[in-house]
């Protein structure tokens, strides 16, 4: 029966594979992300149908969302995109991204309030998972937890910009001319 549990064991770890790295892995990942350097310029105001589409916020967030926008009308939620080293020069350029290349999307309430979660773009080597040219989608929530999300969602988005590396860098050519 021991021998049974440990082979058991075994099995699952084997099971989880490389495609899902653990947990604490994907906060590390992202530990230090607010000394990266900013690809936005400030904070980036983005539509209201897109905020919730990119991470559909919690009946709180929605209420902290609500309360904000009572005060303040014409506010729709606003982003920072963070980029590490890796990613830089390829956020900046449109070229391809190396491995460990890594991005995080802070979406907020106000321009300088109300954080809502981080979504982070990972890229892993090749052979990680070609369905998505080996980028992993998570979500981190405000106290720096991995957020039990679906990339399912996120996926049928970025999906759309594969010919251009999985990446919308909207705010890239802005941050540009400032
Ligand atoms: C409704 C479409 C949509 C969905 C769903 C979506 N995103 Fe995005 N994402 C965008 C757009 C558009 C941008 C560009 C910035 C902006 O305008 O918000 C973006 C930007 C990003 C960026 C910055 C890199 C870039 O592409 O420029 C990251 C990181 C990111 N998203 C992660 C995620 C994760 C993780 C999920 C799933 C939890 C997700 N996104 C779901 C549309 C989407």
């Amino acid at each position: 029966m021991k021998l049974l549990l440990i082979a058991g064991a075994v099995i699952a770890a084997l099971g989880a594979g490389s495609n899902h790295m653990s947990k604490d892995d994907r906060i590390s990942a992202v530990a230090g992300y607010k000394q990266w350097e900013q690809a936005t310029k400030g904070a980036v105001r983005m539509g209201p149908r897109l905020w919730t589409l990119c991470r559909h916020p919690t009946p709180a967030e929605q209420k902290a969302l609500d309360d904000f926008n009572k005060n303040n009308p014409h506010s729709n939620g606003y982003f920072r995109v963070y980029m590490n080293d890796l990613a830089r020069a390829p956020l900046m350029s449109g070229s391809p991204f190396p491995p460990g290349s890594t991005l995080v999307k802070e979406k907020m309430v106000g321009p300088d309030t109300g954080l809502i979660a981080r979504t982070v773009m990972r890229k892993h080597e090749k052979g990680w998972n070609a369905k998505t040219d080996n980028w992993e989608f998570y979500v981190v929530t405000k106290d720096m937890q991995l957020e039990d999300t679906k990339d399912s969602n996120c996926i049928s988005c970025h999906s759309s910009k594969s010919k251009m590396n999985w990446v919308y860098r909207t705010y890239v050519s802005s941050r540009a001319k400032h």
